[in-house]
């Protein structure tokens, strides 16, 4: 047999031997150390556990020119200036036991050493009780050390990264995407540590400015702004979780807004994203997700953080406890807000845009708002009072006090309300009604099927009668009872009883079936119940009643939540402030 393999032959002549020490401490840092987004993560982390209470962090072409970390945190002592370039050198553990009791974020003495390896780093720092020392290494190598005046607190400035390893150069990526990967890091931090400044600055433009007054609403708002901070709801459970949750009028596409800490500490979970994600099933429409930052506190005895070499992962002795606790938590807060969206015309913070946009949707587009005149009367555009009105207030909605005024487009029904004008959707009312009441039956076991006199045969296709055979008790629970007749037919012998009044129950069992094949599925019981409410409910464009719409109206407020169970809000409000707003009356 012909050996051409590259790799076989190398080896044939290999043998065993210890690397350099330079080599070895490059791979080392390597572990620690992939990109200034690391270098950053730990600078601050160290400042973090020096008790530091503002953290001003500067960076030059994304992290990769420059990095400067400058904090006024306890400082370093003189003597152990040049032990903490030593690999393992660290004041913060003694022996393995106690990172089961560990309350700071750095353990391994790696952080220093590895950022050493790879870079040119400047360090100054001052005691409160000592003199300040600047001590500088290039590469591994200690190239000053000096006294250095500077007042308590540490500074840090790194800079020719990788220089040294120019292929990890390669692997890192532009300065746009370093600088917002640092970014996210240092947003995360400020609301994991609200009463820590935190000022970041690249390429001399300041990104983040936090207050630092320990309020994790302010810190929130410092990052995401007003907008999106008026819908997070404050999530708090005994000492062990606290946090904010966005409420259900706001959603993005992607899951990148859902954070967690444990012990002050962020970290990634998948599977903890899909905790918050159930709670919010039902609420939001599929495949938007929420803002969401929980803080975990828990015995460090009960995790261990030193599975990852960048600290980001760690492992629950009981994940499946954590994973309920976060379920139960966030659904709760969420279905106990004041929960009907208001209508908010806020969104540009301009007030004369807002105007021309309301101004052209409910009147005639033709009719201007004179611009002039807002031009002109720049006290409306500063107006702090006016423009905070259009803020969502806290007052609690009693449905049965409305008073219906009529149905628009015979799909939604418009009622009057002394805290302004609500708006209906028929339909979606209907199906909250239904769903809750189907739910209610299952709990209590009553018998919610209607057996046909004559049962009902339906064709299927081969895809969808496997799905169907295959949940048939679960349909069986709801009411709809069927039997396999041959290889693509069912015999359906009872239907739901909500929907057995229905005018065309066999075309609204093709839909359901239908249905199946559209939707990826996750939770039968749930989709079904969802299925059947839909089915059995008063269409869009359906001319009803007033009395009708008021019976509506006083079933849905005896509903625990005013979503449809597809996510979707049932109910509108025009809050009277913005009304009067609007027609500049205060
Ligand atoms: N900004 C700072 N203020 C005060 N002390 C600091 C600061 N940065 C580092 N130190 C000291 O230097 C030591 C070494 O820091 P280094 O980051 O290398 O290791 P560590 O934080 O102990 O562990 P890890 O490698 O997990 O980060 C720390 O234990 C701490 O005593
Ligand atoms: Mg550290």
């Amino acid at each position: 047999m012909v050996k051409n393999n590259r790799n076989s032959k190398n080896l044939q002549n290999t043998r065993v031997k210890l690397l350099g020490e330079n080599t070895a401490s490059k791979i080392a840092a390597g572990e620690v150390i992939e990109s200034p987004l690391s270098i950053v993560k730990e600078l601050i982390e160290n400042s973090l556990d020096a008790n530091s209470s503002i953290i001003n962090i500067s960076i030059e072409n994304g992290g990769i020119n420059k990095i400067s970390v400058i904090d006024d945190g306890d400082g370093i002592h003189p003597n152990d200036l040049e032990l903490i370039f030593q690999r393992f050198a660290t004041s913060k553990i003694n022996s393995i036991n106690d990172l089961f009791q560990l309350t700071t974020l750095g353990f391994r003495g790696e952080a220093l050493p590895s950022i050493s390896a790879v870079s040119k780093i400047n360090l100054i720092s001052k005691k409160i009780d000592s003199s300040g020392f600047e001590i500088e290494f290039f590469n591994g190598k200690k190239i000053k050390h000096k006294v250095s005046a500077i007042s308590k607190g540490t500074n840090i400035n790194v800079t020719n990264l990788f220089e040294n390893i120019p292929a990890r150069l390669k692997f890192l990526g532009t300065s746009t995407q370093e600088s917002s990967k640092i970014k996210t890091l240092i947003s995360d931090y400020s609301i994991i540590y609200p009463n820590v400044k935190f000022v970041l600055i690249s390429d001399s433009v300041t990104k983040i400015s936090t207050p630092g007054t320990g309020d994790i609403l302010e810190a929130y708002s410092s990052i995401h702004g007003n907008e999106i901070t008026e819908s997070m709801l404050k999530l708090e459970l005994d000492k062990m979780i606290s946090g904010v949750t966005s409420n259900t009028s706001i959603a993005r596409g992607n899951r990148s807004n859902i954070k967690f800490s444990v012990n002050q500490r962020i970290i990634k979970n998948s599977s903890l994203v899909y905790a918050v994600e159930t709670a919010y099933s039902g609420l939001i429409e599929p495949r938007r997700f929420p803002f969401t930052f929980i803080n975990i506190k828990i015995d460090p005895k009960l995790i261990d953080v030193n599975v990852h070499p960048a600290k980001t992962e760690i492992k629950f002795r009981d994940e499946r406890e954590i994973f309920r606790t976060i379920l139960d938590v966030v659904r709760t807060t969420i279905t106990h807000q004041s929960s009907i969206p208001e209508i908010n015309y806020k969104k540009n913070n301009s007030y004369p845009e807002n105007f021309n946009k309301i101004n052209s949707n409910l009147y005639d587009s033709n009719i201007k708002t004179p611009k002039s005149f807002f031009d002109k009367n720049d006290d409306f555009k500063n107006n702090k009072e006016l423009n905070n009105n259009f803020n969502l207030t806290e007052e609690k909605i009693s449905l049965e006090e409305s008073k219906v005024i009529g149905v628009l487009d015979n799909t939604f029904i418009i009622c009057t309300h002394k805290s302004g004008i609500l708006i209906i959707d028929q339909h979606g009312a209907h199906e909250r009604i239904n769903f809750e009441s189907i739910l209610e039956d299952l709990k209590k076991k009553k018998n919610i099927g209607q057996s046909l006199l004559e049962p009902i045969i339906i064709d299927i296709n081969e895809s969808k009668f496997t799905k169907l055979i295959s949940h048939r008790l679960t349909f069986k629970k709801f009411g709809l009872d069927f039997e396999e007749l041959d290889d693509t037919s069912i015999i359906i012998r009872s239907i739901p009883s909500i929907i057995s009044t229905s005018k065309d129950i066999y075309g609204k069992l093709i839909e359901i079936i239908e249905d199946i094949d559209s939707k990826k599925i996750t939770d039968w019981q749930y989709w079904i119940s969802a299925e059947i409410a839909c089915k059995a409910s008063v269409k869009a464009r359906t001319k009803l009643t007033i009395n009708e719409c008021e019976e509506l109206i006083k079933n849905l407020s005896n509903c625990k939540e005013i979503h449809d169970p597809h996510g979707r809000p049932v109910i509108m409000r025009l809050p009277i402030n913005t009304i009067k707003n609007q027609f500049h009356r205060s």
